[in-house]
């Protein structure tokens, strides 16, 4: 993260006006999962701040040349990923570093990006605006081009009681929306709470999933969030955790990625160097790497036959939520 230090400077600013936490009646808790991380303790989240960062989400005025919004990038009908793209195309054509990231259940999420690089969900937004390689667009400017829009006035007035538009106030509308973007109904779900059960081949690919998997990619997020290395490489081009942190043993270790949408979100890992999940299982099968910071949680491999991929990946299905990538609520 090229621009710790203006999201230090930003980080300060919001810790100065922390308020109490707010109302969060807005944003539909799922009983099966675990207290959000996020708290909404900065700003008072309403309807009107939510559709404000929907719209601010979907249009390219963000970006340096107006031909960019952060939908390019995050599809709602590939679980807000780059469906397809190893990298993602920024403006000028440039290429993104890493694997876009699909948007599910953030709030839930201590860090963000594949480095764990930002540590609050409303300077998530910053980032990839102010990113030469994605949006490559100044704050300011982008406040400036708001102001002179008298429709986005009206949205601001609305989301806050007043017209001031500032570049934190656009954070957190981005932020409100990205809170919305909660998936918690896919067949799994449905399992998860006793209201259906997994066919044979589903069930054992649980059971291997729960066996295998569950370490790092924890039941009902689907992650712990936390950093780890999985075996990809035995040198690191991308130092991941350990750009961060500059810490030795961290290198190679990147956030667990959610599982949710899994099907839709193709290719994976941090580079997209997968472009099927049977590349992934084949990976944890056979293909661990040794290096001196692989997970103890992995072992040379699991080894898996045939018949046991299979079972995976169609357990792997179950994560997919069709309602959360049609709901007209996102779009
Ligand atoms: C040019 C493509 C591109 C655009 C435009 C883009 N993103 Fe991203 N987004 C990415 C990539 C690539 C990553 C992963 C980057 C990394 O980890 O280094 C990412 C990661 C994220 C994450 C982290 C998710 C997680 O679970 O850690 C959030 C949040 C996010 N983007 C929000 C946004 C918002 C808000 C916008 C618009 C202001 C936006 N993105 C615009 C490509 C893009
Ligand atoms: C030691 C922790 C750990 C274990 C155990 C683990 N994973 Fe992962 N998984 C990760 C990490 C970390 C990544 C991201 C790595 C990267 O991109 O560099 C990942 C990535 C993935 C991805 C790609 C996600 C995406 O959005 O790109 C899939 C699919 C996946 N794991 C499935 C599994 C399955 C299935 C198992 C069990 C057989 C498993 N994982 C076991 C840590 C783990």
């Amino acid at each position: 993260m090229k621009y710790f230090l203006s999201i230090l400077f930003l980080t300060g600013l919001m810790m100065s006006c922390k308020k109490e936490a707010v109302e969060v009646s807005l944003i539909k808790q799922p009983g099966h999962f675990p207290k959000p991380h996020y708290n909404f303790a900065n700003f008072e989240l309403n309807q009107a701040g939510i559709d404000l960062g929907k719209a601010l989400f979907y249009d390219p005025i963000l970006s340096f040349d107006n031909s960019i919004s952060c939908a390019s990038c995050h599809h709602q009908s590939a679980g807000f990923s780059d469906p397809g793209k190893s990298f993602s195309l920024g403006v000028d054509d440039s290429l993104s570093d890493r694997n876009s990231i699909g948007l599910v259940n953030l709030i839930w999420s201590p860090t963000f990006f594949w480095d764990g690089g930002v540590n609050h969900l409303e300077l998530t937004g910053f980032a990839p605006i102010n990113n030469v390689k994605e949006m490559k667009e100044d704050m300011n400017h982008i406040v400036d081009e708001l102001y002179q829009d008298n429709d986005y006035r009206a949205l601001f007035l609305r989301a806050f009681n007043e017209d001031t538009i500032t570049a934190q106030r656009v954070l957190w509308s981005l932020a409100a929306y990205m809170a919305t973007l909660i998936s918690s109904e896919s067949y799994y779900d449905r399992v998860y709470k006793g209201e259906a059960s997994f066919n044979v081949e589903q069930d054992k690919g649980y059971k291997l999933f729960q066996r295998d998997c569950v370490s790092c990619h924890t039941e009902p997020l689907t992650s712990n969030y936390n950093f780890e290395n999985n075996g990809l490489d035995e040198e690191f081009e991308d130092l991941g955790r350990a750009q961060i942190t500059l810490n030795a043993s961290d290198r190679g270790k990147f956030k667990v990625p959610t599982l949710r949408n899994i099907t839709l979100t193709a290719p994976y890992m941090h580079d997209g160097r997968f472009n099927t999940l049977n590349e992934v299982i084949d990976h944890y099968s056979d293909g661990i790497k040794m290096s001196a910071t692989l997970s103890n949680k992995l072992p040379e491999g699991f080894h898996y036959t045939p018949s046991e991929k299979k079972a995976l990946i169609k357990f792997l299905e179950t994560l997919v939520d069709p309602f959360f990538v049609q709901n007209p609520d996102f779009n």
